[in-house]
């Protein structure tokens, strides 16, 4: 067993604000079911889903179809993302409250939901409510470009997968002037650059967007106190699709960020209080996002081992880090107080999974007949005046 004389310490469950589940669609890519598992092996308790399915997720229909799904065959509690189309500008903030936010595509990626008029930007962001996020795959000048509008409005913004140096220098700054953006990195930005290229491929590293140089990565490092979040941008496809001549863009990333990011804290370029500040506390507070009770990971400092050419639970089978020595291994997950996944094994079913945004509806009630303390409750939502209070952290 590996519990004797190893060093374990207990950390909370934690919440990926940047997952594309792929079902519907893309099933063969990964499901529910198989990501959720994923997750739970990364240490991952709170996934917020990406709506680029097929269907995408945009209007009542689509959500209700893949809320189905995800309340089917979920093993981890979750968030929906929708989409902002051309079409849905005056009718998706009805969705609002129970969406993990919405996403709005600005650039060239796998999706269909790439929007390119200003004017439908700016649509977007007048009508969906300021207390719900609006996240963006916005990059280089568009980043620019989305953080003056969104200021314009007066309106927070997330910015998804920040990469290179522009685009975290333009934060930084933006930030500093006191506009109301936040951001995330993935560990791929984090840990890999085009110096990689060469062991992965011109297929493989496909991935939007691409593999920056050593020099941006540098700058997202010397910029740590500027990113809110680590967020995966988990988005599988198989290792066939990947390596052929029309690779789409894409990378696993659950079950391999969190012994990234351990595996950094035992080579002293990050903190164990960077990890729970940027991969729990803070995307719960731009996400509203409530606590999981009795919920918490087990990690080992001591381990050692080599990440394989796949992981276990997702079925894209393959990942770019195969082959990295870490220091660092996830142990335990408990998640509601049942035992998710230990040494390997996931634990709970398809179907134990809940949605984050279903608890908030059950308020009323809990209110009046419970008194613990609200943080148990995941009251912070219904409590909070705006959940944008305090930017950097
Ligand atoms: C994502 C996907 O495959 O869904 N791909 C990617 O390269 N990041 C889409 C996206 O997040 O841009
Ligand atoms: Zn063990
Ligand atoms: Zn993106
Ligand atoms: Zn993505």
């Amino acid at each position: 067993d590996c519990m004797s004389s190893r060093q374990l310490k207990k950390l909370p469950g934690f919440i990926d604000t940047h997952v594309h589940v792929r079902e519907p669609g893309a099933t063969h890519k990964e499901n529910y079911a198989s990501c959720t598992a994923a997750a739970l092996a990364g240490g991952v308790t709170l996934i917020c889903a990406m709506p680029n399915t097929n269907p995408a997720i945009v209007d009542e229909e689509s959500l209700i179809l893949v809320k189905k799904l995800a309340k089917e065959n979920a093993r981890c509690d979750y968030a929906l993302f929708v989409g902002a189309s051309s079409e849905n500008t005056t009718t998706i903030s009805d969705l609002a409250s129970e969406a993990a936010g919405l996403k709005m595509y600005l650039n060239e990626t796998f999706t269909t939901l790439r929007l390119n008029d200003l004017n439908i930007w700016n649509k977007h962001l007048a009508n969906w409510p300021k207390r719900t996020p609006i996240c963006v795959h916005a990059e280089s000048q568009t980043t620019a470009a989305i953080i003056l509008m969104a200021s314009l409005q007066n309106r927070p913004i997330h910015i998804c997968h920040v990469a290179r140096k522009e685009e975290i220098l333009i934060i930084k700054a933006a930030k500093e002037k006191g506009l109301k953006v936040t951001c995330e990195v993935c560990p791929h930005h984090l840990f890999l650059s085009t110096d990689d290229i060469d062991r992965l491929g011109p297929n493989k590293s496909q991935v939007r967007p691409v593999l920056t140089s050593p020099e941006d990565q540098q700058a997202l490092w010397e910029n740590l106190h500027v990113i809110d979040c680590f967020a995966t941008d988990h988005a599988p496809h198989t290792l066939d699709e990947k390596l052929s001549d029309k690779a789409p863009p894409g990378f696993p990333g659950l079950e391999t960020i969190l012994p990234l990011l351990l595996n950094a804290v035992n080579e002293g370029r990050l903190t164990m209080e960077d990890i729970v500040n940027k991969f729990h506390k803070n995307p719960k507070r731009i996400f509203s996002l409530p606590d999981q009770p009795n919920t918490y990971v087990e990690v080992d400092m001591d381990e050692e081992w080599v990440i394989p050419e796949a992981m276990l639970y997702s079925k894209a089978g393959w990942t770019p880090f195969a082959g990295k020595s870490i220091k660092g291994s996830i142990h335990r997950v408990v998640l509601r107080g049942e035992v998710a996944y230990v040494d390997g094994q996931i634990l709970v079913q398809p179907g134990f999974g809940q949605n984050v945004r279903e608890w908030e509806k059950k308020l009323p009630n809990l209110l009046s007949e419970i008194s613990r303390p609200p943080s148990m409750l995941g009251l912070d939502r219904a409590i909070s005046p705006s959940p944008y209070h305090g930017f950097m952290d």
